[in-house]
């Protein structure tokens, strides 16, 4: 298995100690895992134990309820080497899920990456499933990572060790590539606006297909212009960086001995992303306090690359296709105009009514482009609409879908790894709202309610009856206060459902 495809990803080694007892593990601080309720019976246990019965009795005073991400750390705990015990709650013992792991895992680390540490251990729970321990070791990776980019003095450092005791090494491995996974995504998204443009979003695109073993093409404004890619191009004229298509591939369904037939037969999974590297709104321009977080319209692109790149080092036996379209929304002298008539790709023509609803737009040729890679599901993430985070919150992604089965097995992945999604109704009637009095389709709704399912019914148009789901990432891609297992900015929204989604065979 392949790791570190994070480039700059420093220190982070990560090991496993098949079982140790909490006393003789030689670390600088040991993380404990307790339910609420008392010590219990696995190795929250045994650090009682160990420590002459020092939880129990927190316990007991009250100063250690086991509550959902409360981080109580202990100094100089009697019988242990470690100089620091931190115990993190979990919640009740019978509600404990894989997500609820990774959030916990996360917050213990984060607070312990507020200085520098050479030596972490965590104590995994025999009691874990396999899935438990995967999230669990990937928050404990994603926690320690803030948003320090561009800061002269970190905010969180990485520790040198990470130590998983009595945890399945497979697992600990398969964890640790999810958590560059979202890391990969984290750091693409913080990433000011002026350093992660089309072409250097392209650039990096092509590191991680080389160091993961995706097969990569990236159409520049030639290809484009071959390609009919109107609707790319209109949306990317304001700008002085020109727009790109990355095309990934990822085959990895073939399995052993069918030979090359049998690989071809298998339809791929695609995915889809939004990469508007800045959305000043063009011509509709967004206000001041709208347009500073949007770096973030690029998350999308961010995490489908971001999965891709984890499922290729998973080596998960899935063929997977993946297409990002990059733009810059800018209001330069070429911008497109309200008024304007695109023909898209696919030949459908746009009105355009605001040229801030440019994500739809820029995805109407990538679906296009991918539907033609004949794919059983498409996928696609986009922090599309604002609409969304007003219909469901900062920390909920909306679904929609033309296809049942295909948005359970999407909403299922994300369950899976605790991640929250919400489906909302495709009603034939919104269609009326995108009718257009000059061509086919205007690229907005009638007025803004429901604007976050008139979005989606556009992109509809562009999948020509593919089973497929879109994922509005508006609210949980970025969030501007920081969470106790997160630091504020990027948080990997979707990374790891898309993952698991692959896992389940797509
Ligand atoms: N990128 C924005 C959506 C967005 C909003 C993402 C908040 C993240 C946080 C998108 O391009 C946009 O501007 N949408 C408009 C659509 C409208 C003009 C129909 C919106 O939501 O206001
Ligand atoms: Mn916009
Ligand atoms: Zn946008």
């Amino acid at each position: 298995m392949s790791r570190e495809f994070l480039p700059n990803a420093g220190p982070g080694t990560i090991t496993c100690e098949p079982s140790a007892r909490p006393d003789s593990i030689d670390a600088e601080a040991v993380v404990v895992f307790m339910a609420e309720g008392g010590v219990g019976m696995g190795s929250a246990a045994e650090v009682d134990a160990a420590t002459g019965g020092l939880l129990g009795r927190l316990a007991s005073a009250g100063e250690l309820s086991g509550r959902r991400y409360e981080c109580v750390p202990l100094l100089a705990a009697p019988g242990l080497r470690a100089g620091q015990l931190v115990v993190v709650g979990i919640g009740k013992r019978e509600d404990v899920t894989a997500g609820v792991l990774y959030r916990a895992a996360a917050t213990a680390s984060r607070h312990l990456a507020a200085r520098p540490r050479s030596r972490v251990a965590f104590l995994a729970d025999g009691a874990w499933t396999t899935k438990q321990v995967e999230q669990a070791v990937a928050g404990a990776a994603v926690g320690m990572v803030g948003q320090d980019l561009y800061r002269a003095e970190p905010k969180r450092t990485r520790f040198g060790t990470t130590i998983w005791v009595s945890a399945p090494v497979e697992a600990v491995e398969r964890g640790a590539v999810i958590a560059d996974g979202v890391n990969l995504a984290r750091r693409l998204v913080n990433m000011a606006p002026d350093d992660i443009y089309p072409q250097s979003f392209a650039d990096e695109c092509a590191t991680i297909a080389g160091r993961t073993g995706l097969d990569i093409e990236i159409w520049d404004e030639d290809r484009l212009v071959r390609e009919r890619c109107n609707a790319i191009l209109a949306v990317g004229r304001g700008s002085s960086r020109p727009p790109r298509l990355v095309l990934l591939r990822y085959r990895g369904g073939g399995r052993a001995g069918q030979g090359r037939a049998a690989i071809d037969a298998s339809p791929p999974l695609a995915f889809v992303g939004k990469g508007v590297t800045f959305d000043s709104g063009g011509l509709s321009l967004k206000p001041s306090e709208g347009m500073l977080t949007m770096k973030c319209d690029m998350s999308g692109a961010a995490a489908v690359l971001s999965a891709a790149a984890t499922i290729a080092s998973l080596k998960l036996p899935i063929d997977l296709v993946v297409g990002i379209g990059l733009v810059e929304n800018m209001t330069g002298p070429a911008a497109y105009k309200l008024g304007d008539v695109i023909t898209a790709r696919n030949g459908t023509t746009i009105e355009v009514h605001n040229t801030d609803a440019e994500g739809r737009i820029v995805l109407a040729d990538v679906l296009d482009v991918i539907r033609g890679e004949k794919p059983r599901r498409i996928v696609d993430l986009a922090t599309l609409t604002g609409a969304c985070v007003v219909a469901l919150g900062q920390d909920v992604a909306g679904l929609f879908t033309n296809d049942q089965p295909c948005c359970d097995a999407v909403a299922a992945a994300a369950r899976e790894v605790g991640e929250q999604v919400w489906q909302l109704p495709m009603y034939p009637d919104y269609d009326e709202q995108i009718k257009s009095e000059v061509a086919d389709i205007k690229n907005v709704g009638d007025g803004r309610w429901g604007g976050a399912i008139t979005a989606a019914k556009f992109l509809e148009r562009f999948v020509g009856g593919t089973p497929w789901t879109h994922v509005d990432i508006a609210g949980p891609a970025f969030s501007e206060k920081s969470r106790p297992w997160t630091d504020g900015g990027a948080t990997g929204s979707m990374v790891r459902p898309l993952v698991e989604l692959a896992r389940a065979g797509g």
